[in-house]
């Protein structure tokens, strides 16, 4: 008579415990790059940051800029190149080029909207006329109360 059918195999303690052990290492290794995966994955991961909700913005009194200016107002996030034009009367585009994201500005001596990452040009009614930029400036409304310049958006 065998006696290892009644007992069971002596090797079956010996590869219980080696499962075990391997178990315990593998958990452990699994524990070890989490907690070098994870604060990486939340250090790469951008804050969540609220959009700020603007719909329009007070840039000054009708006489703080000259004519044949310029100025960038940031409208919620978003920049804005208010243009005073020779005539006084006030414009507004986004400042963002459609090109590549470059801020945009006014150059008196073109009497035009410049872009100076790679000589992109846009007329005042912010249509592109030169250059790589591949479509027109988003344009801005203006509105005059009082003596105060508003710029706002339409959201249509
Ligand atoms: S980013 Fe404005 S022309 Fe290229």
């Amino acid at each position: 008579m065998n006696s290892s059918n009644h007992i069971g195999s002596p090797e079956s303690p010996k590869k219980g415990r080696r499962e075990f052990i391997n178990y315990l290492l593998g958990g452990s290794f699994a524990a070890w790059l989490i907690s070098i995966v994870y604060p990486i994955y939340h250090f790469l991961e951008p804050p969540k940051v609220e959009e700020v909700k603007v719909s329009n913005l007070k840039v000054g009194k009708v006489g703080d800029m000259e004519k044949e200016s310029g100025k960038i107002v940031k409208f919620g996030s978003k920049p804005v190149l208010v243009v005073r034009t020779a005539a006084g009367d006030y414009k507004a585009f986004s400042a963002t080029c459609t090109h590549l994201d470059c801020i945009v500005q006014y150059r008196k001596d073109y009497g035009q909207i410049y872009c100076a990452c790679h000589n992109g040009r846009y007329d005042l009614n912010g249509r592109n006329i030169s250059g790589p930029p591949p479509a027109p400036l988003a344009k801005y409304n203006i509105a005059i109360k009082g003596d105060e310049v508003i710029v706002f958006k339409d959201e249509s």
